[in-house]
């Protein structure tokens, strides 16, 4: 059974906010910001909110993917930022789009949570439980910033992208050939978590707070031990991918295209110097995007799937890190 992305979608806020506008802002600079991480620019909610930027990059999949909401039978959205508690994010998106077929819910595994939904979705289709799915990463990050710490602040940005996934019925019925090079859809997968090393990456939630136990705790907001987390990355990314690629059946060196989370181009460089693979294979939007958390991954697939850097038979590693600790690795021919 083979399991297809059958199309992508992406949308960030209007407000495009630039090195330069931040540096009128804090005590930071271009140069800062750009030789440490490739980031050049963001997009910053003000209207928007993370439901109506996770329905619009539905909205793009949908229509992308020539299929009706009524037709979803399976929404999961990724999200660290939803705007409700109750209800879910998902839930939103379904009322929205009137997707009124599908069962809807929310996972968290931050910036890996867009590649832990689309595993979970790959498990519930293979099993025969449900056909079409939507997966959603959204974020609006700017909410959850410390917008005078300047060391975590520049690093993120606001913005939702979405994939259609469903069983593909002609390649499930075609009798194919053994071997890797006749293989398509959703090769493997790989997830990890540290909970243990959680503390390097972390924002609280609101603490308990009830007539027995009143607490006047101020709202927590995104800290960061930068180090540690580029030292987490730089070594858990390239064995995850190692993993899921061995797991595929194939070599690294078959992979046409490394779609990595965007949190930092050093830390890109260094997965794909690790890899002995050439940057090229690593297509990013850091610079105009900075990191999405959940949204970077669909966000950067969805713009090369509409730049046509991708065509049938393409191998693709969607690779995901970040709070938690969290790891995760699928390889897929499109
Ligand atoms: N502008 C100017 N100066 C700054 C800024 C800023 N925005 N932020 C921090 N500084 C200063 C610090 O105050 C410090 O000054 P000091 O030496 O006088 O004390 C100096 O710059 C160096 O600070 P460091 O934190 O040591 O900077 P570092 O070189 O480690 O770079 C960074 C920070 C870019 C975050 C780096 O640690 C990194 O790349 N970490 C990877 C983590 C990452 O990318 N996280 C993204 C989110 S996590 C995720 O998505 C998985």
């Amino acid at each position: 059974m083979k399991i297809k992305i059958k199309g992508t979608g992406s949308a960030v806020p209007k407000l495009r906010v630039t090195n330069d506008d931040l540096s009128k802002l804090m005590d930071t600079s271009d140069e800062w910001i750009r030789s440490r991480t490739g980031i050049g620019a963001r997009h910053l909610a003000v209207e928007e909110t993370t439901t109506g930027l996770a329905v619009a990059a539905a909205k793009e999949a949908l229509k992308d993917a020539e299929m009706t909401a009524e037709e979803l039978d399976l929404i999961i959205a990724a999200t660290v930022t939803a705007d409700k508690f109750l209800p879910n994010l998902s839930c939103e998106v379904q009322s929205a789009l009137g997707a009124k077929n599908a069962v809807a819910f929310d996972l968290n595994a931050a910036c890996s949570g867009f590649l832990f939904a689309l595993n979970t979705v790959q498990m519930y289709l293979e099993n025969g439980v449900y056909k079409k799915a939507l997966v959603i990463g959204a974020e609006t990050l700017s909410k959850i910033m410390d917008w005078n710490d300047r060391s975590t602040c520049v690093l993120f940005g606001d913005g939702a992208g979405a994939a259609v996934v469903e069983v593909d019925s002609e390649t499930n019925c075609k009798a194919k050939q053994p071997g890797a090079a006749n293989k398509s859809g959703i090769l493997s997968m790989v997830q990890g978590s540290d909970g243990a090393r959680g503390e390097v990456l972390r924002c609280d939630n609101r603490p308990v707070n009830n007539p027995f136990a009143v607490n006047d705790t101020k709202l927590s907001y995104v800290s960061m031990n930068g180090q540690e987390v580029y030292k987490f990355a730089v070594k858990t990314v390239p064995k995850v991918i190692e993993e899921a690629v061995k797991k595929a059946g194939l070599e690294v060196e078959d992979i046409d295209l490394f779609v990595l989370h965007q949190a930092n181009l050093r830390i890109i460089e260094s997965v794909a110097k690790r890899l002995h693979q050439p940057m090229e294979k690593f297509p990013t939007n850091l610079e105009e995007c900075g990191n999405i958390s959940a949204a970077s991954v669909p966000i950067l697939l969805d713009n090369i799937n509409k730049h046509g850097m991708i065509c049938e038979g393409k191998k693709i590693v969607l690779a995901g890190f970040g709070a938690g600790l969290t790891w995760g690795a699928t390889v897929l021919v499109w």
